[in-house]
């Protein structure tokens, strides 16, 4: 088994084979955002298409949504975004480049989630010995201090009703904004999640690992809702549920693990929180998060049934997030909107929540380097792709051997038949070993070629992609074969 084993080898792996393009490329590209090329969009849709069988289909107990990104002022301000969203940088008073502080302290955290700014600085700690990764400079930081990580726009075409709002910085919020919908326009009942996969976006600071950590990415979320006392249960269930999510798709275990938070990292509202760490082979060879699973309470319900009840000071205050308080818990809170009345029990409560949260890319990113192998074939370097077959960019290749006798013609007519069912591509130049190779390298787990033969018997080779195998199927059967391999 080869492993990629450089940043650099998986960036021109995904350029080279048309999976992952620098966006805005012919104007000198623009920093940390990327396009996903032919190969790349299938991949990343087949990843999604996997995630949603799995938590929406395949469940009695989760239902989809689809929120718009932009969304009112008030969910930031309710969420606690709009305060505390920020990371805490130093800038390097020799070359001006700016650091996480926790990345200079080498801790794993993916950002600084809700801590409130002056509590991080408070433990941002001596950064005397610190080294700058981009100079090399020794402790020469300025003062922590905070850098806001949502993006701002401006919605509306006069400059006096013009309002500010912001790029979502994660899916999930969209997601308890719709709670009550969901609840009154479907049968749900706790326990039940609403699962959602979409664009995010958030200012980072360090980027420069490809689409690792980008400005713009996808997400993919659920929000698990229980009643209180039943969510420790949950928490494991999810756990379990979504490893092996991707352990069925293919990452070899010994790549993938759990770290659980310590108590001192964990946000202050989540009760528990894990992450799925996929061992990336960059940086300094670390286990990455892929994924993280918390147990985050009440807290969100709460903070926007409390958020809604500041609409009317955020009229008053002309919009201004900075002059609204989140308004006490009243005593009727317990019969608000964002609760739940439990017919049976003849009880209402705030369900608690379950949150497990992926990254689209970081997770096409880990299939694609888990996926990748070299292998010696008679003297050759065999290089291919082994992806499981639901998340291969192209199911099957057709090829005529040779572009005569018919066998063309034979051909097509069975890639059109094919590729009603599944994603399949036909190539009829050069010689077919290099067509096949060609195949290996996007990952394609099976190979059609129509031969001599196929006039005489109507049968076809199947070329099978991880062991080279070859058998000889009729035309006849063909589709149900494949079908039946790939699970279609
Ligand atoms: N709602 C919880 C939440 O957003 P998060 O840990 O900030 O939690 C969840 O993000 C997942 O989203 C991460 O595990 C990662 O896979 C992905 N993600 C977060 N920031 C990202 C970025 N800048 N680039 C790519 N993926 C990112």
């Amino acid at each position: 088994m080869a492993k990629i084993t450089k940043l650099d080898d998986i960036v021109s792996l995904c350029r080279r084979r048309g999976f992952i393009f620098q966006s805005s490329e012919i104007y000198g590209g623009l920093a940390s955002c990327y396009d996903y090329g032919p190969l790349g969009v299938e991949l990343k849709n087949n990843v999604k298409r996997a995630w949603w069988k799995s938590v929406v289909q395949m469940r009695d107990d989760v239902v989809g949504l689809d929120c718009s990104i932009l969304m009112h002022p008030l969910v930031w301000k309710a969420s606690g975004h709009a305060d505390k969203f920020a990371d805490l940088i130093a800038e390097c008073k020799k070359c001006n480049t700016r650091s996480r502080v926790d990345h200079l302290q080498n801790h794993a955290g993916e950002h600084t989630e809700h801590v409130p700014v002056e509590t991080a600085m408070a433990e941002a700690g001596n950064l005397a010995d610190k080294v700058c990764p981009n100079c090399g400079t020794v402790g020469k930081f300025t003062e922590p201090m905070p850098f806001k990580l949502m993006f701002e726009t401006q919605m509306g075409a006069n400059a006096d009703d013009s309002m500010t709002l912001y790029l979502r910085p994660e899916t999930a919020q969209g997601i308890f904004a719709n709670f009550r919908n969901v609840l009154d326009t479907t049968r749900v009942k706790i326990p039940f999640g609403i699962a959602q996969i979409g664009k995010s976006f958030r200012n980072e600071v360090t980027t420069k690992a490809f689409i690792f950590r980008t400005r713009e990415f996808e997400q993919a979320e659920i929000e698990f809702f229980c009643e209180p006392g039943t969510d420790e249960q949950w928490y494991e269930h999810w756990k379990e549920t979504r490893f092996e999510w991707y352990t069925n798709l293919g990452i070899k275990k010994e790549n993938l693990r759990f770290r659980n938070h310590d108590p001192d990292e964990l946000a202050h509202y989540a009760k528990a929180c894990a992450d799925v760490e996929y061992k990336f082979p960059f940086g300094s060879g670390d286990w990455q998060e892929l994924e993280g699973v918390a147990n985050r309470t009440d807290y969100d319900l709460r903070r926007h049934q409390r958020g809604m009840r500041t609409l009317n000071s955020w009229y008053e205050n002309n919009g201004d997030l900075s002059k609204i308080d989140l308004k006490e818990e009243a005593e009727d809170f317990y019969k608000g909107p964002l609760s739940y009345f439990d017919e049976q029990a003849k009880k209402r409560y705030i369900p608690y929540v379950i949150e497990p949260s992926a990254g689209i890319d970081r997770s096409a990113l880990a299939f694609l380097v888990d996926a990748y192998d070299e292998e010696q074939v008679r003297g050759e370097t065999r290089n291919l792709l082994r992806f499981h077959p639901d998340l291969a960019p192209v199911k099957a290749a057709v090829f005529p051997l040779v572009k005569k006798d018919g066998m063309p013609e034979i051909a097509r007519n069975i890639y059109d038949q094919l590729k009603k069912y599944f994603n399949c591509f036909y190539d009829q130049k050069g010689a077919v070993g290099r067509r096949y190779r060609r195949q290996d390298e996007a990952g394609t787990p099976f190979c059609i070629t129509v031969d001599g033969q196929t006039r005489e018997d109507n049968t076809v080779t199947i070329r099978e992609r991880d062991s080279m195998e070859q058998i000889r199927v009729s035309t006849d059967k063909l589709l149900n074969y494949i079908r039946e391999k790939l699970e279609v």
